[in-house]
């Protein structure tokens, strides 16, 4: 088989990339390790900065995110007995849009199929080679056959497990990383969010997120030890935990209910670099991660993809090379802004096992700086709508 751009990896940075190609008239294949309903299963991210809708309506998929979507114009901050909002459309003049990660890969794997593009499912041993020459290919196996893909590009979309990073050279790549001693149980219920807005808590139990997908579907999260498994916590263990780190009148509204999805996720801060070795580019997951304190992992995707697409267009469409040779550059400057928002953020809301009275006051004082600043507000609010691109 021949394409112009090979895309390993049909999660939403893959998806987004092909369908962006697709409507410039470009082909690629995307090569997906699992099955289309094994990936829509997965629930994670839900709050999408502007920049991921844009180019969601330039790949020609936002009809149901436009109307299914919630706009959201501030967010509330809990600590101690204080809760503050952050109204981000006074502070910056965008909101933010609360539709799921489910639903946006939902929306490209419609439009993936609407235009037929080639996608093959629960592909194995996914190869890259001669990424460092002008005649890269990509071989693997599906079904017990093997198969060879001769293209221009490879677009390593495979999130942070994949194959794509590591085929980069470690004489040549270099990784930066920090892993967090907690993690985050999650449980998405059917249940009505306790509240219009989400809610970050910083309680002395650790920290708590409230937040939804939609009028009728919650999602909740608590930060969990490490040694914790989603089975060592009963629903009703969840909802008292829950209750114990919010506001007492929100606790009191919270509406409970049984969890049809319960997950735990490590927390982790890392980025490689560079996210280009010659005709192999990696977006996303693939190439960074951030605890998701912040909302950011998905919308970093994104802009990843805004920057390789503008990169591959202007190739194809004059030959020159100056996008696709500073793409990494360029991602990667928002990428560790990003980066520190989400450890800053982090920081900020979470208990620490070896925090000492010392820290708990400085992020007292530092919660209280950001409930009384605007200036502070504003950094806050110009980080969490999304940086521009
Ligand atoms: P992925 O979504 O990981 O997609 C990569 C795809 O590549 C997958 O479908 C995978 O099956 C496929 N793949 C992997 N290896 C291969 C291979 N060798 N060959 C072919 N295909 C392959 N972000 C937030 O903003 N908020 C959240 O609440 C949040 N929660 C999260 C919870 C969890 C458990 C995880 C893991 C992430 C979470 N994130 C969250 C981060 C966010 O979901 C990611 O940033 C986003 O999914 C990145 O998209 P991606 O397409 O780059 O990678
Ligand atoms: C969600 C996840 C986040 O990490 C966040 O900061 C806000 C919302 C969510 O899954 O809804």
């Amino acid at each position: 088989m021949r394409t112009q751009v090979a895309i390993i990896g049909g999660g939403p940075s893959g998806l987004l990339l092909a369908q962006l190609l697709h409507r410039h008239g470009i082909d690629s294949v995307v090569l997906e390790r699992k099955t289309k309903d094994y990936v829509l299963s997965r629930i994670r991210a839900g709050v999408l900065e502007q920049g991921l809708v844009q180019l969601m309506e330039q790949a020609g998929c936002a009809d149901r995110l436009r109307s299914k979507g919630h706009v959201h114009d501030g967010t509330l901050i809990a600590y101690g007995d204080t809760m503050f909002r952050l109204d981000f459309t006074d502070l910056t003049g965008t909101p933010v849009i609360v539709y799921g990660q489910t639903e946006v890969t939902r929306d490209l794997y419609a439009a993936r199929e609407a235009a037929g593009g080639p996608i093959e499912f629960e592909v194995e041993d996914v190869t890259i080679h001669d990424a460092d020459t002008d005649r890269p290919h990509v071989t693997y196996n599906v079904g017990g056959a093997a198969r060879r893909i001769d293209c221009d590009f490879i677009a390593g979309c495979d999130g942070f497990h994949g194959v794509s990073r590591q085929a980069i050279p470690l004489t040549i790549r270099r990784e930066y990383e920090k892993v967090y001693p907690f993690g985050w149980l999650g449980v998405l219920s059917e249940t009505p969010p306790v509240n219009p807005e989400l809610i970050y808590a910083n309680s002395p139990r650790g920290f708590a997120l409230c937040s939804m997908r939609s009028d009728t579907l919650s999602r909740y999260y608590i930060q969990c030890s490490l040694s914790d498994k989603p089975e060592d916590w009963t629903d009703a263990a969840f909802w008292q935990e829950l209750k114990r780190r919010i506001p007492p009148d929100q606790a009191e509204r919270l509406v409970t209910g049984p969890s049809i999805e319960k997950s735990i996720a490590p927390l982790r801060s890392f980025v490689t670099e560079p996210m280009r070795w010659g005709r192999l580019f990696l977006c996303g997951d693939a190439a960074h991660i951030v605890p998701p304190t912040g909302a950011k992992g998905l919308n970093t995707a994104a802009s990843d993809v805004h920057y390789l697409f503008t990169g591959l267009r202007q190739f194809y469409d004059t030959g020159a090379t100056d996008g696709i040779d500073s793409y990494s550059a360029k991602a990667l400057a928002r990428v560790w802004k990003v980066e520190r928002f989400s450890w800053w953020f982090s920081s900020l809301m979470h208990r620490y096992p070896d925090q000492s009275d010392f820290d708990l006051r400085i992020q007292i004082a530092e919660l209280e700086f950001l409930r009384t600043n605007r200036a502070a507000q504003q950094a806050m609010a110009e980080n969490y709508v999304g940086l521009p691109y």
